[in-house]
Parts: structure tokens; C-alpha cells; sequence
């Protein structure tokens, strides 16, 4: 198939795949930004953003996906300056700036429920959903970085539980808070000199474990009336969360049997809580390193290993499993038993089953883990990505990618010359957009408006 061929239309009512992108600096690749295809100094570069997020524009994908730490994530320094992960611009400010600078394409930033207040997240998150006419997404973490607590007056991360407890309660007020007006609040009467009808806010008066929050929000209520509420954790409480809360999963899988359990799962909670199972939208990560042949996707590959530094291939492997020091283990044996960790429990059990089914090294392993940290990864031509992407879709695994390219902008750009013209060609993914907000991208409700601590004044 090339890249040229006419796009075949998906027959009418087919299910499609949704596409997001995991837009991460200078790519998933740990050493990607060593690489010629990638732009290292794309963390800081608004111009290199724009780029990339008009190419996903143009290959119709459903959103944009940045991830955040309040951080810097590793303090492995003599790792860390290997890497280009210590400089990241704050999401919704870049997300502000290319919703100017974009029309259809949605925009979904992280915001900590740990380090964070309902009310900075409702009036950020709300902002940005009127900037871009609709196209805001709040990826709800509890945040998986220790290290967060030292920039936040806090001696230590609070624990697992606690953290879940607290955002379930941060949820629901900042779902309050976009509710303080009812969609027609404003009507702006000069003729009257009402600038807004009081009998339509709402005051929330929230009391509760962990916050206290009065409201109202001094923002109208966001185009799509909640901004999309993405989760992204892959523990029970994590699980729990959002088959209550969230409309859209990342998900973080290995081997297609772990990504199908993930996905049944999902859908039988969201059950038992009274939801639809089609409310909720999974998207595991995908790596894809893409070549016009198997073979070019293979050298490709080959060239990224060959730019990663052992300290640093170790420094995340250690992160990733909750600190875990390999120093006084041969990194040519075998994976040490590890203990449980009060960060990141799905991502750890997803490395730890990796290391056991394929029997890695420690150095297997965090070469493995270098590239992906742990999502699932294919290395082939445009029809072997297709092709995985097409078995996890319709294998009862997948409503879509959260796609992961190894650089920017090139392997981003192999995937959308490549990858998303065989996926059209194949009925699987849009070749338009024929909604404007991103709820109506993802098939998603709009939320109806739920009255909350109605004020008792005139209407004139
Ligand atoms: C695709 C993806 C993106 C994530 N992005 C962030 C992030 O930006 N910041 C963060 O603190 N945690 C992030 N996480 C971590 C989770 O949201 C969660 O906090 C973590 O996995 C711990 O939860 P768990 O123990 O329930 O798995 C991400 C996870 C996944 C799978």
C-alpha cells in the first residue's frame, strides 16, 4: 500500500480507532533526542510544537497528549544530564499557545490532583477549553514522582491510598466549580445592565475530607461543559477511579493478553458502576518505529539503541521501579525479586512481567524499558503497524493508541506519511474531522449541568 493510494471510506457506522498523540519533547526514545530526526531543542521550542501539532491536525488525529511533573523527574545527575528530560515547558501554557495556532485538534494536559487545587484546575483547565472553542482534556494524576513533594512544602509523597482518596474528592469539585453557571448564565443585557442572571449560578459550598472550596468559579461554564477527564493509573485504586470518573484510559500494556484483561476489566467496572461501557474510551501507548520496509524500521531501531548510554538505560529502569537500587547486582543476571512500590504499582508489575516472560537481564531489560517504559512497541513497515494496531483494535483490546513516536519530528512524521494512510485505507481511522470539539471526536456525551447551591437573588 503507499502512502498516496486513496483512502478507502469507512463504511457507514464502522467503529474507529482513536488516534492521540503522546507528545513528548524530544521523543519517547529516552536517546532519541541524540538522533538527526529529532529536534533537541524542541522542549523549548514553540515554533517546533507548532509544527508537530499541525501535523497531527492534518493526519486527523484525536488529540494531543502532554505529559507533566511539577519536577525534575530523575536527580540521578550524572543520568539525568544525558538526558533532555529536565526541561519542559508547563502544559496548559503551551497547550494556550497552540490552540491558537490549531482548529480541530483536541488538547489534553496532566494536572496533579496532589499538588494541585480544585479551583487552579478548574479555572486552568476551563480556560483552555474556551481558548480552543472546546478541545480541552484534564489527564487526572495523582502523581507518580516522589520527588514532586520536596517543591511543595512537603517532606514526602503522601501515600497510594490517601493520594486516590484525595482525588476523587479534587474531581468532583472541580466538576462543581465548571458547574457554578448553567450554559445560558450570561446574557449580557445592555438594555437591562445584567451582565449575568443570578438565579443560574450556583454556589458550591463544598465541605469535605480534603478540601473546603466555596466557589463559584469566576469562568463561564466550558464550551464542552467539562473539559474531557482523562486517567491515566493502572493500580485497583487507580482502576476504581476511573471507571467512576474518567472518559478516556491510558493504559500501559505489554502483550496483547494483559491489554485485552485491562480492557475487560475497564468495561465490566464502568458496568457495576451504572455506566455505559462504551463512556469510557482505552487507549493503551504504542511505540511505533516505522520504515517504508521491515528492515529500514529495524536499522532504525538499531541506530537509537546504539545511542544509549548504559547510566541512563539504568537510572530509568531504578525510576521506574520506585527507586529500586541495581548498583550491587551483575546487570548481565537476572532481575532481582522487587518490592512493592507506593508509586507507580501497574508500571511496575508491567516491567516486572516483562523481565519474567521473556527472561531479560537487568541490561535487556532497561534496554527494553529505555525505549518504551513499558508500553507496547512494534518495529516494522507501515502494513506491521497496521496490522498490531488493527489485532489490539479489534482484538477486544483497544478503542485507540495513545501513539508514542520514538523522535520528533521524524518518526512522527514517518507515522503520519506512513502508519495513517494505511489505518484510512483500511477503514479504521477518520480521513476528516466531522466534529469540533474533542468530546464529539471521541463520541463522547456532554456533560449535563448539575445545580449546586443555587444563590437566592432577583433575576432583575
Ligand atoms: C500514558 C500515561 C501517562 C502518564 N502521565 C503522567 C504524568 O504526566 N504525570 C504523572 O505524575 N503521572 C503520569 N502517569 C502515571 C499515572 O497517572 C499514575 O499516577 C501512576 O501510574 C500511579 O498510579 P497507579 O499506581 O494507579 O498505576 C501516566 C501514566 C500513563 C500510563
Amino acid at each position: 500500500m503507499s502512502a498516496t493510494a486513496p483512502a478507502a471510506i469507512a463504511p457507514a457506522g464502522a467503529r474507529q480507532m482513536r488516534l492521540g498523540l503522546f507528545l513528548l519533547s524530544t521523543g519517547h526514545h529516552i536517546a532519541g533526542w541524540r538522533h538527526p530526526g529529532s529536534a533537541a531543542d524542541m522542549p523549548v521550542s514553540i515554533a517546533r510544537y507548532a509544527e508537530i501539532a499541525r501535523m497531527a491536525e492534518a493526519a486527523c488525529f484525536d488529540m494531543l497528549f502532554l505529559a507533566d511533573n511539577n519536577c525534575v523527574p530523575q536527580t540521578d545527575w550524572p543520568a539525568v544530564r544525558r538526558t533532555s528530560r529536565a526541561n519542559l515547558f508547563e502544559p496548559i501554557a503551551l497547550l494556550s499557545a497552540l490552540s491558537m495556532v490549531t482548529d480541530r485538534i483536541g488538547l489534553v494536559a496532566t494536572g496533579s490532583t496532589t499538588y494541585s487545587e480544585p479551583y487552579h484546575t478548574a479555572r486552568a483547565f476551563g480556560t483552555l477549553d474556551h481558548l480552543s472553542g472546546g478541545r480541552a482534556g484534564w489527564n487526572i494524576v495523582t502523581t507518580s514522582n516522589s520527588n514532586e513533594a520536596w517543591n511543595f512544602g512537603r517532606e514526602s509523597h503522601p501515600a497510594h491510598a490517601d493520594r486516590y482518596k484525595r482525588a476523587g474528592e479534587f474531581v468532583e469539585v472541580t466538576k462543581g466549580l465548571w458547574d457554578s453557571f448553567t450554559d445560558d448564565a450570561f446574557p449580557r443585557d445592555t438594555e437591562s445592565g445584567i451582565y449575568f442572571d443570578a438565579t443560574k449560578l450556583g454556589v458550591l459550598n463544598h465541605k469535605g475530607e480534603h478540601f473546603s472550596v466555596r466557589g463559584p468559579l469566576n469562568l463561564a461554564r466550558p464550551p464542552q461543559g467539562h473539559p474531557v477527564l482523562v486517567q491515566a493509573g493502572g493500580s485497583e485504586a487507580g482502576r476504581d477511579l476511573a471507571a467512576r470518573l474518567a472518559e478516556v484510559i491510558f493504559a500501559v500494556n505489554q502483550a496483547l493478553p494483559d491489554a485485552q484483561a485491562f480492557y475487560a476489566d475497564i468495561k465490566a467496572r464502568l458496568i457495576a458502576h451504572g455506566r455505559d461501557a462504551e463512556a469510557v474510551k482505552v487507549m493503551p501507548g504504542l511505540f511505533p518505529v516505522v520504515g517504508r520496509t521491515r528492515a529500514e524500521a529495524e536499522d532504525r531501531m538499531a541506530e537509537l539503541q546504539r545511542l544509549l548510554h548504559p547510566d541512563v538505560g539504568l537510572s530509568l529502569l531504578s525510576f521506574l521501579t520506585g527507586g529500586f537500587d541495581f548498583t550491587p547486582y551483575d546487570v548481565d543476571g537476572p532481575l532481582p525479586e522487587l518490592p512493592d512500590t507506593d508509586v507507580g504499582k501497574a508500571r511496575l508489575k508491567v516491567i516486572a512481567d516483562l523481565a519474567k516472560r521473556e527472561n531479560l537481564s537487568i541490561r535487556q531489560l532497561y534496554e527494553r524499558i529505555a525505549v518504551s517504559r513499558g508500553h507496547h512497541m512494534v518495529v516494522g513497515s507501515a502494513a506491521d503497524v497496521a496490522d498490531r494496531m488493527q489485532d489490539w483494535f479489534e482484538g477486544g483490546a483497544a478503542d485507540g493508541f495513545n501513539v508514542m513516536p520514538p523522535t520528533f519530528p521524524e518518526g512522527f512524521r514517518d507515522f503520519c506519511q506512513l502508519v495513517v494512510p494505511e489505518l484510512q485505507r483500511r477503514g479504521l481511522f477518520r480521513t476528516e474531522y466531522s466534529g469540533r470539539t474533542l468530546r464529539e471526536h471521541l463520541g463522547l456525551a456532554r456533560p449535563l449541568h448539575l445545580p449546586r447551591g443555587q444563590v437566592a437573588l432577583p433575576h432583575a
